[in-house]
């Protein structure tokens, strides 16, 4: 059993390696599975990293997907309760992360086999394991589990977290199921407060299989034993108690045909807008060509403009000092009913030049709001 209030006591250190991770993966995914999402706090931020994603995150602990149900967002975000090596998806996926949760599967290399099938053409996995199991904090509680007296009450069978080797193992194993990836190695040296910082860490992790199949008195005892090792190995300093960490980053992507071609798809185009625009901005791109306003993120939203999203693609609105509209440069926009649409921007006052043809393709150009070319094409 999962314990949240456990697991997130260092929520900080724990979450920096997901952020660490998410950096490195260059696309623009339209659907994102998180892997053994746990609490769904990392996967819930992945809304504003990709504000055009829909993202599933699954967990197999009931604690942990009945908190993560909280920060569910109806059409965006949601979460369920399943065993990520027995799930299917329904569509290929985007971008499948996981963090933090591969180690516990015992078949990794099926489930990575899996993964790599599960992809979209374009698609891309990233994912972060613990390798830190040769550190006193793991070396000790095999110690003590394998000591007579507790061998004898807990056996050899418990449930042991494991990776496939270094990451240069990933890395070949990734290569060989034709994704293009890299893979790479960060020791963390993180900096705990409080008594018994780092049994109060494993015993939200690694030392739960071992505490689940101890009685509460045995469980006392156990821990006794293992937090007079650790105080050895982990003395504290003037700033905390030092606590290396060592975890292994891969990230892998499908790409068909030019596996050096770095470009997934288009994500946005930007044109620009006079400052104050954001009215006239939304009366054209909402109001009229019915686009949906996304918002921006945090950091941009003091520059002023705005983002407009559509199946597929986004339109982001950036002010410019001293304006001029785009007249060559354009946005391209396909639509399904050009006549209608015509009709409804003449109505409102824009000027629409009459319909022309290209091949069997009928287009019209208009300005938006600020004068900028767009381009409207039936589709
Ligand atoms: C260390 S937590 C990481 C949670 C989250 N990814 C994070 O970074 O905060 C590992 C998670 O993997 C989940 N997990 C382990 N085995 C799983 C499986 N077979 N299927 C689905 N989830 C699994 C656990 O329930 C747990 O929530």
């Amino acid at each position: 059993m999962w314990n949240p209030e456990q697991y997130l006591k260092f929520q900080e250190e724990r979450s920096q390696p997901f952020f660490d991770l998410t950096a490195r993966v260059r696309c623009s995914p339209r659907s994102i599975v998180d892997l053994g999402c746990g609490t769904g706090a990392l996967t819930a931020t992945l809304l504003s990293r990709w504000p055009a994603a829909k993202v599933l995150g699954i967990d197999s602990s009931f604690e942990m997907i009945e908190r993560a149900k909280t920060l569910e967002v109806p059409g965006r975000l949601t979460f369920e309760l399943v065993d990520m090596t027995s799930w299917e998806p329904r569509d290929p996926i985007d971008l499948i992360l996981s963090n933090a949760a591969l180690q516990w599967i015992p078949d990794q290399e099926s489930l990575l086999e899996k993964m790599a099938s599960w992809l979209s053409p374009s698609g891309n996995m990233a994912f972060q394991v613990p390798a830190n199991f040769d550190e006193p904090s793991h070396m000790l509680i095999d110690s003590v589990v394998q000591s007579p007296k507790w061998l004898s009450v807990l056996g050899r069978d418990l449930p042991k977290p494991k990776i496939l080797g270094s990451a240069k193992e990933y890395l070949a194993l990734l290569a060989e199921l034709g994704l293009l990836t890299a893979a790479w190695e960060t020791t963390y040296l993180h900096v705990l407060h409080g008594g018994d910082a780092v049994l109060e860490w494993t015993k939200g992790t690694t030392l739960r299989p071992v505490l689940e199949a101890l009685s509460p008195g045995l469980q006392s005892e156990f821990l006794d034993e293992y937090a007079k090792l650790l105080s050895d190995a982990y003395p504290p300093s003037s700033i905390g108690t030092v606590f290396p960490f060592r975890r292994i980053f891969v990230v892998g992507s499908n790409v068909d045909e030019n596996p050096l071609a770095p470009v997934a798809a288009l994500d946005h185009v930007q044109v620009a807008m006079p400052k104050g625009g954001e009215s006239e901005a939304r009366y054209f791109f909402t109001g009229i060509l019915g686009l949906r306003e996304i918002e921006k993120p945090d950091d941009l939203k003091s520059r002023g403009g705005c983002w407009f999203g559509g199946d597929g693609f986004q339109v982001h609105l950036g002010v410019e000092e001293n304006f001029t509209p785009a007249k060559t440069s354009h946005i391209a926009l396909r639509v399904t009913d050009l006549e209608n649409i015509v009709a409804l921007l003449r109505d409102k006052g824009h000027h629409v030049q009459d319909l022309q043809s290209r091949g069997l393709e009928r287009f019209c150009c208009t300005t938006d709001s600020f004068g900028n070319r767009i381009e409207l094409i039936q589709t």
